[in-house]
């Protein structure tokens, strides 16, 4: 991948209850990526995946990644087009929301040697949450990126009851810009030493 192609992002929207205020950071982080040409982003919506609650006969690591699903299949196929990943991160109860743990589990390989950032909201701007979620990155092989976008407590009400935006918050721009510039970086480093070991795979085949 030379410098002038774009790394190909997806943007995982990681709550679906109706009234959801997830849109809300989505919405902008969709906006923020306009300015920023190393990113192509496309948004993964959970609500458009309705996968069960885990429920595979045999473990992914014992199937080479493969699920008995379909909607399963539809979701690691797709995760496979990305060269890395941005959550929009809600907490509940100091931890992921359910579902999108349970996407987690439904991917393997797809996630593998790709990066991923988070977007979090809340109390503490998801910080909680966000810790988990890259204890459970590591352990899928990904590598997570250390800037976050935290949407804590006075934001997260600004606009819930004061008619504020995010963009009226510029820490908050100035972290989502050093996430996209981070984000870009690994994903190129990372999609280039995948094509390099793929290289070397072919080789010695
Ligand atoms: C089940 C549940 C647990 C929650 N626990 C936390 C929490 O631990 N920390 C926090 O900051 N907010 C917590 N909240 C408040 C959420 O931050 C707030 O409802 C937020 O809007 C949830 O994201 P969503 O609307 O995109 O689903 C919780 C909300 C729910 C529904």
């Amino acid at each position: 991948m030379d410098q002038s192609e774009s790394v190909r992002i997806a943007l995982i929207v990681g709550s679906t209850r109706p009234n959801r205020f997830a849109d809300v950071p989505a919405r902008w982080i969709e906006n923020g990526v306009a300015g920023h040409t190393a990113i192509a982003l496309e948004t993964l919506d959970l609500r458009d995946w309705p996968l069960p609650f885990f429920d595979e006969p045999i473990p992914p690591s014992a199937t080479g990644g493969v699920f008995a699903n379909p909607t399963a299949e539809r979701w690691r196929h797709k995760l496979a087009e990305f060269d890395g990943f941005i959550v929009v991160a809600a907490e509940y109860n100091h931890g992921p929301t359910a579902v999108l743990k349970n996407a987690l589990d439904f991917a393997l390989n797809e996630w593998k040697e790709k990066p991923i950032a988070f977007v979090g909201y809340g109390g503490v701007g998801g910080a909680r949450a966000i810790e988990q979620l890259r204890m459970n990155a590591i352990e899928l092989q990904m590598a997570p990126i250390k800037v976050a976008v935290h949407i804590g407590l006075e934001p997260f009400l600004g606009v819930l009851t004061q008619g504020k935006t995010l963009d009226d918050y510029p820490f908050l721009i100035a972290s989502r810009t050093a996430m996209f510039d981070q984000l870009a970086w690994w994903a190129r480093a990372l999609a280039n030493a995948r094509a390099a070991s793929a290289v070397v795979a072919s080789i010695s085949e």
